[in-house]
């Protein structure tokens, strides 16, 4: 058996971390094009890293919620079977214990040094006076988060892995953004079973065979305790 797990803000919006596209979402407040993208950092690198620090900030005071502990619970018991792949930025699974985490899009508590590649995980909030701790030049620095427009991490790993799975669960996403967006269609490709844990049917939901709306602190821990035989 091998479960592949795709999650997105809304496995974190009970701990207090905002989603995107929801009725008060952060894009509803902030133009993405504005603090997510390479032009936007180019063209006010102050106000993009405000930004980020204030996510990065939200992002260590958080908890962990049930459905974060639920998906460690099942990687506990499954081991190298389950992989979760992530679409945010916060480190919450790691939090709750989930050690197979691939963050496509980056993660909030690493700065990367446009000048030598260097990447290193802080909490300090990233300024445009930050020094690059290993090349020491100042201005360099930005979230090591993938912007629109650049290519997300690890995708060689989540298509192989989308290929070999035997079943697809999808937590938290509205469906919107790609490459993850397709990933249900790939899983269905490969023969998986396709599941999705939302608070409402995502864009793709209806490329899913099971699906359980609600909160993910509800559906989410029923779900595993199903997997687990509990
Ligand atoms: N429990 C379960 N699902 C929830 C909850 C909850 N408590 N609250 C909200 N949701 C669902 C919403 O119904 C929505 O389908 O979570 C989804 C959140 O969708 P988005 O806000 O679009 O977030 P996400 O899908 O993660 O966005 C993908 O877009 O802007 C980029 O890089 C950003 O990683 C992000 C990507």
């Amino acid at each position: 058996m091998s479960i592949v797990i795709l999650t997105g803000a809304g496995i974190s919006a009970e701990s207090g971390l905002g989603t995107f596209r929801d009725k008060d979402g952060i894009w509803t407040k902030v133009d993405l094009r504005d603090v997510a993208t390479p032009e936007g950092f180019a063209r006010d690198p102050a106000y993009v890293l405000e930004f980020y620090a204030a996510r990065r900030a939200h992002g260590a005071e958080a908890k962990p919620n049930a459905a974060h502990f639920a998906l460690a619970r099942l990687e506990s018991a499954l081991l190298d079977q389950v992989l979760i792949i992530t679409q945010n930025i916060d480190v919450l699974h790691e939090t709750a214990g989930a050690k197979n985490v691939l963050h496509m899009h980056g993660v909030t508590n690493r700065d990367l040094c446009n000048n030598c590649g260097n990447r290193q995980e802080t909490e300090q909030a990233l300024t445009v006076e930050s020094i690059c701790p290993q090349c020491k030049s100042k201005g360099t620095l930005r979230p090591d988060v993938v912007w629109f427009g650049e290519m997300p991490y690890h995708m060689e790993t989540i298509e192989k892995a989308l290929e070999g799975c035997t079943t697809f669960v999808s937590i938290g996403t509205s469906g919107e953004v790609y490459p993850a967006a397709g990933f249900v269609a790939s899983a269905r490709m490969a023969g998986a079973h396709t599941i999705e844990l939302n608070l409402e049917p995502s864009s793709g939901g209806n490329l899913f065979v099971e699906s359980h709306y609600g909160p993910a602190t509800e559906v989410v821990p029923k779900w595993v305790d199903e997997m687990l035989g509990q």
